[in-house]
C-alpha cells in the first residue's frame, strides 16, 4: 500500500514524478505529495485526496527542480491529512523521504529522537526515519547515515530519500515492501512497481530484501545494509506502456475484464499441446513437481480474490489429481499452528507477489520444512523470489483495485497444474486428457462468448442497481464463484452489502433474511449439483426473492425459474468458474457505475495489501 517514486534526470522533473505516481495510484489514494530539490533547497507540496488535487495545486503554483520524490498514500498511522501526507522532512527541511510500509518500533524511536531535540510535525511512523537519518548524518556521510538508520528500523519499508547535501542522488532501500530501479537515458527512477516507469524505460533492477541503492543519472550502487556491494544486471520487462493505460475504456477494471481472453491465452502460451496431451512447465517447476511424494499434501494460501481462485483449485486438485488439499486464508494460516512437513507443498497464490499475509505464510511454510510453489503475476516480486518454484500468470499489469484478469489467469494456471499432476500420477486416460486440454485451449474463445453477455448484463444491472443487499449462491466449483461475485460487488460499490454463500447453507440461517425483491444471484450452470441448485432457487422464490441466474447456454428449462437470466457457454463443470467470472465482474461493474461509484479506486481500499 502506498506508491512511492523518486526521480533524477531532466526537466520537467515534477511532471515526470506525477506521471509515474498516476500509475501507482492503485496502491493508495487518500493523499499525495511531492518534494523537489530546486537547486537551493527542498520544496514540498502535499494535498489530501487523490493525486488530481496535488496536480491542480502544482498547475496553479508550479514547482521545478533537479530531483524529486513523490508519494500516493493509503493511511496506516495518522489520518489522511496534509501534515501526515508524505514526503516527510527532517528538522531542518534538508532531506525528504517517502515510505511504503510500517515502522513497528516507531514509538520508541520517536521518544528517543524527541529526547535528542528533534521536532515532529506529523503523527506518522514514517517521520521518525527522516529524523533518524538526520541524527546519523551528524556524524556520517549521507549514504552511511541512511544505512545506519535502516538498521534501527523494525517492520517493513520501501524508501526513497533526497537530500540537499547530495542532490544528484536518490537513496532507496527495501525490506518487506517492493522497490524497483528504472534506468532510462540520462535519468533514473525508484518506484514501487514497474508500471510507474514504463513510459520511460523497460530496464529495471528489482531490489531484494534488505538491499540499499544509491542512484544518479550516471550509475547505480547496490549494496547490502552493511554496505557490501551487490552486483545485479538490469532485466528488460516485457510489459509495454499500453498495458498500463486505459486505452479508451472508461475504467481500468472494464479494460481488464475485456483483456481476459488474451490474459488467459498468454498464460497458456507455450505450456499446452492439447493434440499431444502435453503440458510444459519451465525446468525449475518440472524438477519441483517431480520431487513431490506419493503422500504429498497441498495447502493453498492466499487472500481475497486469489483465495477464491485457490478454493476452485482445491476442488479440482482433489477431484482430478487425488491430492489432499487444504485451502486457507493466508491471514489465518499464519496464526494457526498448521501441520506441515516435508510432504507438504504450500501453494501461495498472489497477483502482486507482495501481500503481507501471504508472504508471511510462505515464510512460515519454509521454516517448518514445507515446499513452496508460488502462482504469481508480478515477476521479481517477493513471493516468487522466496518460493521454491513459480508458475507465473501472464495477465499483464493489473491496475484496477478489483482483481479480474489476474483471477482468471490464476484459474488457468491451476487447471494446467491439476491436469499435469493428474497425468503424472496416471489418473487420467490419454483420450480424456486430450479432451480436457482441448477445452482448456479453447477457454480464451469461450470467455469471449461469456463477455458477449454484456448487453443483457447492463439491462439486469439497471433493474437491480437500487437494491442494497445481494446474495450470491453456488455449490461445489461455483461456491468460490459466489464468494468472488459478492466480493467484486461490495468492493467497488460500497453502498451495497453483498454476501457470497454456499447455496446448501442457506437453510442454516441466511434464508431468513430473504424478503420481497431481494436479489439473489444463483450460479446455476450445468453440473453434478445443478438439480440441487434449482431446489435452492425455488426456496428463494418461495420467499419472494428475485433470482438472477447464470446458467449454461441451451438450458431452456431454467427460464421458468429466472427473474433475470445470463447465459455462458456450456462446458465441463471444472471450467465453469472461469466462464462465470466475466459476467459476475460485469454485473458488479455496471451496478457500481449506475450507483456513481469510484470503480478503479474504491474508498478505503488499496490494491496491494503490504501491511497486516
Ligand atoms: C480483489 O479484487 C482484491 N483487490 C483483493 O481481494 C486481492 O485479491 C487480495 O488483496 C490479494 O492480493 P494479491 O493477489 O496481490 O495477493
Amino acid at each position: 500500500m502506498c506508491g512511492i517514486v523518486g526521480y533524477v534526470g531532466k526537466p520537467p522533473v515534477v511532471g515526470t514524478v506525477l506521471d509515474a505516481l498516476s500509475r501507482l495510484e492503485y496502491r493508495g489514494y487518500d493523499s499525495a505529495g511531492i518534494a523537489v530539490f530546486n537547486g537551493r533547497g527542498i520544496e514540498v507540496r502535499k494535498r489530501v485526496g487523490k493525486l488530481k488535487e496535488l496536480i491542480a495545486s502544482l498547475n496553479t503554483q508550479p514547482l521545478e527542480g533537479q530531483a524529486a520524490v513523490g508519494h500516493t498514500r493509503w493511511a496506516t498511522h495518522g489520518e489522511p491529512s496534509e501534515r501526515n501526507a508524505h514526503p516527510h522532512l527532517d528538522c531542518r527541511g534538508e532531506l525528504a523521504l517517502v515510505h511504503n510500509g510500517i515502522v513497528e518500533n516507531y514509538a520508541e524511536l520517536k521518544a528517543r529522537l524527541l529526547g535528542q531535540g528533534h521536532r515532529f510535525r506529523s503523527q506518522t511512523d514514517t517521520e521518525v526515519i527522516a529524523h533518524l537519518v538526520e541524527e546519523h548524518a551528524k556524524r556520517l556521510p549521507l549514504a552511511e547515515a541512511f544505512r545506519s538508520a535502516l538498521k534501527e528500523l523494525r517492520g517493513s519499508y520501501a524508501l526513497c530519500l533526497i537530500a540537499k547535501r547530495d542532490p544528484t542522488h536518490l537513496h532507496g532501500a527495501r525490506a518487506g515492501s517492493p522497490l524497483i530501479v528504472g534506468l532510462g537515458r540520462g535519468e533514473a527512477f525508484l518506484a514501487s512497481d514497474v508500471p510507474a516507469v514504463l513510459a520511460r524505460t523497460r530496464r529495471v533492477i528489482y531490489l531484494n530484501e534488505q538491499e540499499v541503492v544509491e542512484l544518479s543519472t550516471s550509475g547505480v550502487k547496490l549494496t547490502t545494509l552493511n554496505g557490501t556491494p551487490v552486483a545485479r544486471k538490469p532485466s528488460t520487462v516485457s510489459w509495454d506502456l499500453s498495458a498500463a493505460q486505459k486505452e479508451g475504456y472508461d475504467h481500468f477494471m472494464l479494460k481488464e475484464i475485456f483483456e481476459q481472453p488474451s490474459a488467459v491465452e498468454r498464460t497458456l502460451y507455450n505450456r499446452l499441446d492439447a493434440a499431444k496431451g502435453q503440458i510444459a512447465f519451465d525446468h525449475r517447476t518440472r524438477a519441483f513437481l517431480s520431487r513431490l511424494s506419493s503422500r504429498e499434501k497441498f495447502v493453498i494460501i492466499a487472500c481475497g480474490t486469489a483465495y477464491h481462485a485457490g478454493l476452485v483449485g482445491g476442488y479440482m486438485l482433489e477431484e482430478l489429481a487425488k491430492i489432499p488439499v487444504d485451502v486457507d486464508l493466508a491471514s489465518e494460516f499464519r496464526y494457526r499452528a498448521p501441520m506441515l512437513d516435508r510432504d507438504t507443498t504450500v501453494i501461495a497464490i498472489t497477483q502482486s507477489g507482495e501481500t503481507a499475509d501471504t508472504l508471511a505464510g510462505v515464510r512460515l511454510a519454509k521454516e517448518q520444512g514445507a515446499k513452496v510453489l508460488a502462482i504469481c503475476n508480478v515477476m521479481g516480486s517477493s513471493i516468487p523470489r522466496e518460493a521454491d518454484a513459480v508458475l507465473y500468470t501472464h495477465a499483464g499489469p493489473e491496475i484496477a483495485v478489483a482483481s479480474t484478469k489476474a483471477y482468471t489467469s490464476q484459474l488457468t494456471v491451476l487447471y494446467l497444474l491439476t491436469l499435469s499432476l493428474a497425468k503424472r500420477r496416471g489418473l487420467v486416460k490419454p483420450a480424456r486428457l486430450r479432451e480436457l486440454l482441448t477445452t482448456l485451449g479453447r477457454l480464451p474463445r469461450l470467455i469471449e462468448r461469456s463477455l458477449a453477455a454484456e448487453p443483457a448484463i447492463k439491462r439486469i444491472a439497471r433493474r437491480y442497481a437500487r437494491a442494497r443487499n445481494f446474495y450470491y449462491l453456488g455449490r461445489r466449483y461455483n461456491f468460490p464463484s459466489a464468494l468472488e461475485g459478492a466480493l467484486k460487488l461490495k468492493e467497488i460499490c460500497p453502498r451495497i452489502h453483498a454476501e457470497g454463500y454456499a447455496a446448501g447453507e442457506m437453510k442454516h440461517g441466511p434464508i431468513s433474511l430473504i424478503r420481497n425483491g431481494w436479489p439473489v444471484v444463483f450460479l446455476a450452470t450445468d453440473s453434478t449439483v445443478y438439480e440441487k441448485v434449482v431446489s435452492n432457487i425455488e426456496e428463494v422464490r418461495a420467499r419472494k426473492g428475485e433470482c438472477l441466474l447464470i446458467a449454461s447456454e441451451g438450458n431452456r428449462a431454467i427460464r421458468r425459474h429466472a427473474d433475470a437470466l445470463i447465459t455462458v457457454p456450456k462446458t465441463e463443470e471444472l471450467f465453469s468458474p472461469i466462464l462465470i467470472a466475466a459476467p459476475l465482474q460485469l454485473l458488479a461493474y455496471h451496478i457500481a457505475r449506475l450507483n456513481g461509484c469510484d470503480i478503479d479506486q474504491p474508498p478505503n481500499l488499496a490494491k496491494s495489501v503490504t501491511v497486516e
